[in-house]
């Protein structure tokens, strides 16, 4: 997971946490993702699964485990562990330690256990993260390419794992063909959603793009889909995107901005992270959409312009794409 994944998990548990009411003092959080190919690494097919138990132990030098914590994780394949005070968690480590419902035909443990990484300290509170663990189905998946070596059954686990580092991921993949997509988690827990309008009638294949006109329209509301109008824009898009635009803008208001680069950034991005769920022909997809927020973000002006500058681009189609949408019933 690279860092602006992380980041944008990171804000959705900051957030999380705040709406909690809960005053945590250290936070541990990671995801498991489904190697459904079996090839011991995050690769293009694998996606974050739900329901897997992940165990974070701590031990001595003795190699005696003084602490251990288990938690599940959520539809976006996240697990997240509170510890009071503010332990020192890096001799620690997290590994699946098991499946609960949910997880049918990926649960088991592959791969080695993970160390925990201090990623920040603010506000009283320290965050460590945790490389991607993996869990494997009993085969391959059909689909999966022939020549990657399936890798041999898990580890068994250790108190202090090698260092094991997983390769870095290629770029940003581009959209797996149909068959091979991977299932988009449902809805998220939290914050609570009002119940989904009725979807809408244009398949997910078709070629579409929308302007952030057409996504403030009444009569398309129903094409709102994994998010809605009142989705934080910081859980949508993550820390630096709370920072920037506040913790309360929602993405309704995120479509209204004009005039400041940050704000037509906002727009443009809310617009293709809106059209990425809509239609699989969109260049870019959500997580594509996020990173590049977050990219945009971190550098000067002049990028926040030309990051808009692309969105505005492919939410226009090119010229080429209109926007599908028909009235809502
Ligand atoms: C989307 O918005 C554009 C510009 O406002 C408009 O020309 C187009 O007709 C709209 N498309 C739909 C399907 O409403």
């Amino acid at each position: 997971m690279d860092l602006l994944e992380k980041l944008f998990f990171i804000g959705f548990l900051i957030l999380a946490a705040a709406i909690d009411g809960a005053q945590s003092d250290t936070m541990v959080t990671g995801t498991v993702f489904c190697d459904q190919c079996k090839d011991g690494q995050r690769s293009l097919f694998d996606y974050p699964i739900y329901g897997i138990k992940v165990t974070v132990a701590c031990a001595n030098s003795n190699g005696q485990v003084t602490m251990s914590r288990e938690e599940t994780t959520n539809w976006f394949g996240n697990y997240a562990m509170k510890f009071d005070g503010s332990p020192d968690l890096s001799g620690c480590y997290a590994q699946v330690s098991g499946s609960g419902q949910g997880s049918t035909g990926c649960g088991a443990a592959a791969g080695p256990a993970q160390n925990l990484r201090l990623m920040f300290r603010m506000f009283d509170m320290e965050m460590y993260t945790v490389d991607p663990l993996l869990t494997q189905p009993a085969q391959p998946m059909s689909f999966c390419p022939r020549s990657t070596n399936p890798v041999p059954a898990p580890v068994t686990p250790v108190v202090s794992p090698p260092p094991f580092k997983l390769p870095p991921m290629p770029g940003l993949p581009p959209m797996p063909p149909l068959p091979s997509l991977p299932p988009l988690p449902p809805l998220p827990p939290m914050p609570p959603l009002p119940p989904l309008p009725p979807m809408p009638t244009l398949p997910f294949s078709e070629a579409s793009a929308c302007l952030h006109d057409n996504w403030t329209m009444p009569e398309y509301k129903c094409y709102w889909r994994a998010v809605n109008p009142d989705t934080k824009v910081a859980v949508a898009f993550g820390l630096l995107a709370a920072r920037r635009y506040g913790t309360d803008m929602t993405l309704w208001q995120g479509l209204q901005g004009r005039g400041d680069p940050y704000r037509t950034l906002l727009r443009e991005g809310t617009t293709a992270f809106l059209n990425s769920y809509n239609s699989l022909q969109f260049p870019y997809n959500a997580i594509g959409v996020t990173q590049r927020m977050n990219w945009a973000l971190m550098g000067s002006n002049r990028n926040v312009l030309l990051t808009a500058l692309r969105f505005r681009r492919a939410n226009s189609g090119y010229g080429q794409v209109s926007c599908k949408f028909t009235p809502c019933k």
